[in-house]
C-alpha cells in the first residue's frame, strides 16, 4: 500500500517565488509581536542564513543557522542570500467547538524572507514568521526551483543557540522508552542535554521562560532537541525512516512550524494555545458528533491483573461485564464507557503478534453490536478500543471496513494505542512514516464520524484545530505506570511537572480518579509506599481533572471501588469542556493551582496539587465576577492524610464564597484539593 499524503497548500511559496528583488542589504530584517516585545530577526552571515529571538531587549535566542542537509545533493542555507520579503499582519478571533479556552485571538506581525543561493543550482526558499504576544513561530517554504524536484533529507540544520544555560525539563527523546514520550522528567542546564522530546520548557537566567516546539505537523518527522554536551545550542533532530533518511518529499514543501513560547513567568505559559494559531481552521463543518465527556471503562482491571485482554476465565471485555459499566456510566452522568480487549488478537505476547489484530471481529464473550445498542439506548457512548502494537499496515488496511462498522453501530468515538517502538520495517515511532500514519488515521476517523484518542502517539502539534475529531492522546507517562511501574509508579512530583511541560503541547489522556490508591482490591492488603501504586491522596486525584485538561476524561478506577464514596460526586460534577482557564500559581515540579470555567455555565473549578512536599496555598478567587455569592464545594485532604501512609483521608465541606475570598489550600505530601464553585441557592 502506498503510504499517504496528507496535501499542503503551497501557493505561499509560489507567490514569493516571483516577488521581485526588494531587498538588497544583508542586514538583518525583523519583525515583532503586537505588543512590540517578542523579536525575531533574519539574516545572512558569512553566506549563512540564521535568526535569533530577544523578548523585551533580552536576547533569547543568540543567531542560530537555518538550512538542510540531503542525500545526493548541496545543503541548502549556506552561501545564500536574501532576495525578496513580504510583511503582513492578521488580527482575528475564532471559537474552538471544544477546549480549554472557548475562543482564541489569532494577532500576530508576519515577516517572509526569501533567500536564494548565490551559487548554482541557486536554490531558493523562504522563512515565514509570525510573531505573537505569547511567543514566535517560522517555517521554512523550499520553492521547486533551481532542478529540487525530488529529496531525501539528512538532516534539518535548524539551531536554537540559546542566550544562557537556562534550566530545562526533560525528557529522553531516545532511552528508555523510544516509543511513548513515558518517561519522567529531569531539570538540568541546557549544557548537559541528551536528544530530549519537546515541549521543552526552559526556565533562562534572565528569567523568562521559554518553550521550544513545533506546530503543525504534516508529512515530515516529528522534531526532537538534541543537545552538544557544551555550549547552549539545541540542534533540530528528527525522528528517521528504517534507511536513516529523515524526511522525503518532492519541492515545493513546508515544513512544520518551530515555535517558541514566550512568558515572563510560569503560570503564564497555559492555557497554550500559540500552537492551534499556526494550524489552518477546522475542516469538519459539523461537530455536533465530538463530544466531550467523562468515561469508564474495561482498563484498570487488565492493568492490575485482575482480568486479561486475552480469552480466559479473567476475561475483561464480557457482554455482561460491558453493559454494568455502562450502567454505571449512565447513573452517574458520565458520557462513555471504554472496552479494552474485546476483539480477536490479544491471545499469547500481543506485542509480538502485531499482525493478527482484527478491528472487526469480536471474541466469542462479547457481541459488539448488542454492546453497542445497549450503550446507545442508554445515552452512552461506547468507545472502541483498536490496540495495533504497531502493526501499522495491518491496521491500515483494516481502517476504513472498521470505521464503517463503528460509524453503523452509532459509535463515535475510539481509542487507540501503538505499544511498540517501531514499525515492523523499522522506521521510527515519531517518523514521517509515523506522522503520515497518524494523519491518516484522523483524516478516515472523520469521514465515519469518529473522534480519535491516542496512546503511544506522537506528540500534540495543534492539530486538533483542523481536525477536532483529534480529541486527546497519551503521550507521557499515564496512571498506569501506578499499576505496574518498576520503580514504584509515578513520583509525587510528576504531574506538577506535566502541567508545565507535557501539557503545554494539548490534552492528555491521563486517566485520573484511582480511588482504592493502596491498591487493596486484587490481594485485600495494601500495597507498600515502595511498590507501585499512586503516589496520591484522594483529594489529588480528584484536582487532576481540572489541572490536567482533556476533553476525555477517565474515572480510571474499577466501579466496584466508587461504590458509597462521597468523594465521587466531584467526578459526577467536574466539567470537561471550559470557557476560561486561569493559572492561580505554580511553580515547575513543585505545585500548580488552576481555576477553570465550565463552558456556557456560570460555574468554576479549581484543582490544586503539590509535590511530596505538603503546603498551604493562598488562593484569591477574584477571577469569580464581582457581587456574585457562590457555594464552594472543597474536597481537601484530611489533616492526616499523606499519599504514603494515609492516601485516602478527605474531608469535604461547602462555604459561600465570592470575587474577594481568598481561600487558604492546605495540601498534604502528594496531596491536592478539588473545588466546584457554584451560584449560591443553585443545585448541589
Ligand atoms: C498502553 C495504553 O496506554 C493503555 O491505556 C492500554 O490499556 C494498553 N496500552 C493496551 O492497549
Ligand atoms: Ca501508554
Amino acid at each position: 500500500m502506498r503510504p499517504h499524503r496528507p496535501s499542503i497548500s503551497l501557493g505561499i511559496i509560489c507567490t514569493l517565488a516571483v516577488v521581485s528583488v526588494v531587498a538588497r542589504a544583508q542586514t538583518p530584517l525583523t519583525v515583532s509581536s503586537p505588543d512590540g516585545r517578542n523579536q525575531l530577526s533574519l539574516g545572512v552571515r558569512d553566506g549563512i542564513a540564521y535568526y535569533a529571538v530577544d523578548r523585551s531587549g533580552k536576547h533569547v535566542v543568540l543567531p542560530s543557522r537555518l538550512g538542510f542537509d540531503f542525500r545526493g545533493a548541496r545543503s541548502l542555507g549556506d552561501s545564500v542570500r536574501i532576495v525578496g520579503s513580504l510583511r503582513a499582519t492578521r488580527d482575528t478571533t475564532w471559537s474552538l467547538p471544544w477546549g480549554e479556552v472557548a475562543r482564541v485571538r489569532e494577532h500576530y506581525n508576519e515577516l517572509r524572507v526569501a533567500f536564494a543561493e548565490a551559487v548554482p543550482p541557486h536554490r531558493q526558499f523562504s522563512v515565514a514568521v509570525r510573531a505573537f504576544d505569547d511567543g514566535i513561530g517560522f517555517r521554512y517554504e523550499v520553492a521547486d526551483s533551481g532542478g529540487f524536484g525530488d529529496f531525501e533529507m539528512a538532516d534539518e540544520r535548524t539551531e536554537f543557540h540559546l542566550a544562557d544555560d537556562a534550566r530545562a525539563w526533560w525528557i529522553h527523546a531516545n532511552v528508555p522508552r523510544p516509543d511513548r514520550y513515558e518517561d519522567l522528567y529531569s531539570a538540568s542546564p541546557v549544557s548537559v542535554l541528551d536528544t530530549v522530546r519537546t515541549p521543552l520548557t526552559l526556565e533562562m537566567q534572565s528569567g523568562i521562560v521559554a518553550v521550544i516546539h513545533e506546530a503543525n505537523l504534516v508529512d515530515y518527522a516529528g522534531m526532537d532537541l538534541a543537545g552538544q554536551k557544551e555550549g547552549t545550542t539545541l540542534r533540530v533532530a528528527l525522528a528517521p525512516w528504517a534507511d536513516g533518511v529523515k524526511v522525503r518529499g518532492r519541492a515545493p514543501f513546508m515544513t512544520p512550524w518551530r515555535t517558541i513560547q514566550l512568558a515572563d513567568r510560569v503560570e503564564d505559559l497555559a492555557p497554550s494555545v500559540l500552537g492551534l494559531k499556526l494550524n489552518p481552521p477546522s475542516r469538519i463543518q459539523n461537530t455536533s458528533w465530538i463530544t466531550p465527556m467523562k468515561y469508564d471503562g474495561i482498563w484498570w482491571g487488565m492493568h492490575l491483573n485482575l482480568n486479561t485482554w486475552g480469552q480466559g476465565p479473567k476475561h475483561g471485555a464480557t457482554t455482561a461485564n460491558a453493559k454494568r459499566y455502562i450502567d454505571f456510566a449512565a447513573a452517574n452522568g458520565l458520557k462513555g464507557t471504554l472496552v479494552e480487549g474485546w476483539n480477536v488478537g490479544w491471545d499469547g505476547d500481543w506485542t509480538a503478534n502485531r499482525n493478527i489484530f482484527s478491528f472487526t471481529k469480536a471474541y466469542p464473550d462479547y457481541d459488539l453490536p448488542a454492546v453497542a445498542a445497549y450503550a446507545k439506548s442508554k445515552g452512552v457512548s461506547l468507545i472502541v478500543h483498536n490496540e495495533t502494537a504497531m502493526g501499522i499496515e495491518n491496521y491500515e488496511r483494516q481502517l476504513d471496513s472498521a470505521f464503517a462498522l463503528y460509524h453503523s453501530l452509532g459509535v463515535h468515538a475510539i481509542k487507540t494505542g501503538y505499544v511498540n517502538d517501531k514499525t515492523e520495517q523499522g522506521h521510527a515511532h515519531t517518523g514521517q512514516y509515523m506522522v503520515r500514519h497518524y494523519r491518516r488515521v484522523v483524516e478516515t476517523a472523520a469521514k465515519y464520524d469518529i473522534a480519535v484518542d491516542v496512546h503511544e502517539p506522537i506528540h500534540d502539534t495543534g492539530e486538533r484545530r483542523t481536525w477536532p475529531n483529534m480529541v486527546s492522546r497519551e503521550g507521557a507517562r499515564g496512571q498506569e505506570y501506578n499499576a505496574w511501574g518498576g520503580e514504584g509508579g509515578n513520583p509525587p512530583e510528576h504531574e506538577s511537572i506535566l502541567f508545565f511541560t507535557r501539557m503545554l503541547s494539548g490534552p492528555m489522556d491521563f486517566t485520573p480518579g484511582i480511588f482504592d490508591l493502596l491498591i487493596k482490591r486484587p490481594t485485600g492488603t495494601p500495597r507498600p509506599p515502595e511498590a507501585a501504586r499512586p503516589r496520591s491522596t484522594l483529594a489529588k486525584q480528584l484536582a487532576l481533572y481540572v489541572v490536567l485538561y482533556s476533553p476525555v476524561q477517565m474515572a480510571a478506577d474499577l466501579i466496584e471501588n466508587y461504590a458509597n464514596q462521597p468523594a465521587f460526586q466531584f467526578i459526577r460534577d467536574v466539567a470537561v469542556d471550559w470557557d476560561t482557564t486561569r493559572v492561580l500559581t505554580g511553580r515547575i515540579g513543585d505545585y500548580v493551582a488552576v481555576a477553570r470555567k465550565a463552558k456556557g455555565r456560570d460555574e468554576w473549578f479549581v484543582g490544586a496539587i503539590t509535590d511530596e512536599q505538603s503546603r498551604t496555598l493562598d488562593l484569591s478567587l477574584s477571577f469569580l465576577p464581582n457581587g456574585r455569592q457562590y457555594v464552594a464545594d472543597v474536597y481537601a485532604d484530611a489533616p492526616t492524610a499523606s499519599w504514603r501512609d494515609n492516601p485516602e483521608a478527605i474531608t469535604i465541606s461547602s462555604r459561600p464564597v465570592n470575587s474577594t475570598t481568598r481561600l487558604q489550600v492546605r495540601l498534604a505530601s502528594g496531596g491536592g484539593q478539588a473545588i466546584r464553585i457554584h451560584p449560591a441557592g443553585s443545585s448541589q
